[in-house]
């Protein structure tokens, strides 16, 4: 049985009336968005039936109701991966939670190696495009029509723009590419990293993927942005592990918050 309806009955308790324009799901290092959070009501998943439980050091675990400059959004500080529990589905019910709270449009970020040499950590990436070749499809077993979810366009471009002329007006850059879901929990090894590259990835990672297919069945407009931790393996002398990822986000974390600051009060 679907969790939505409680979990909407728990949110109207605790904010009544409040609906979200926009839904944002924060990766590894990223839970500082929350502090532009404004007017703000934190709900910890606990409370929440159908949202996961993180088991990963630097996913919070609180969804976070509020405003961001003249827009209101549903933060979701913590995820949940394929590699905790071995489904891709997890995402399923929160997102649709947050769909049927008002959101239409879902910014997603996570933390992601670099297969760009100019992209050194610290960077952010908008991500235009993915591939999903290592783990399952979440929406494997929904049984309506609506499963045939098209994926010409994964990303909104109007949203994608928007982010990119933000960044540019204060003078950030946004490097572009496509992201690459492998499903850890272990990093890549440099062999699968020149093979990635050579299949035309830009930024590999954990995330973020499935919850694009789960969002985009849902009727969402995705962006999503990489904040760039690492070069990915083999690209660099520094060897690869969650400590340097969570202390490599700060300056991306810092930049992203920026951009999306000034985005929300630009889109208001
Ligand atoms: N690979 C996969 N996931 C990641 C990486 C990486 O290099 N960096 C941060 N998340």
């Amino acid at each position: 049985m679907s969790n939505v309806k409680a979990a909407l009955d728990i949110l109207e308790a605790k904010a009544p009336g409040f609906k979200a324009e926009v839904a944002m799901v924060l990766g590894s290092g990223l839970g500082g968005v929350v502090e532009a959070v404004s007017d703000a009501i934190s709900i910890s998943y606990e409370d929440l039936p159908g949202f996961p439980k993180p088991t990963v050091v630097g996913h919070g675990g609180t969804l976070v109701l509020g405003r961001i400059g003249g827009v209101s959004v549903a933060v979701m500080q913590g995820r949940a991966h394929y590699y905790e529990h071995g489904r891709s589905d997890l995402m399923a019910e929160p997102l649709e939670t947050l769909h049927a709270l008002g959101a239409e449009r879902l910014i997603l970020t996570n933390a992601a190696g670099s297969l760009m040499p100019d992209a050194v950590p610290g960077s952010l990436m908008l991500i235009t495009d993915h591939m999903s070749l290592f783990g399952p499809n979440p929406l494997i077993g929904y049984h309506g029509e609506d499963r045939f979810v098209g994926m010409d366009v994964p990303y909104d471009p109007d949203i994608g723009s928007g982010l990119h002329d933000t960044a540019a007006k204060l003078g950030i850059k946004l490097f572009e590419g496509t992201y690459c879901w492998c499903t850890g929990p272990s990093f890549e090894t440099p062999a699968e990293i020149r093979a990635l590259k050579t299949l035309g990835a830009d930024a590999v990672g954990m995330s973020t993927v499935p919850e694009n297919i789960l969002a985009r069945r849902l009727g969402f407009k995705v962006a999503a942005v990489s904040n760039i931790t690492n070069l990915a393996a083999g690209m660099s002398a520094t060897p690869l592990s969650h400590e340097q990822t969570l202390e490599m986000s700060k300056t991306g974390s810092a930049n992203l918050i920026k951009i999306l600051l000034q985005y929300f009060s630009g889109s208001a």
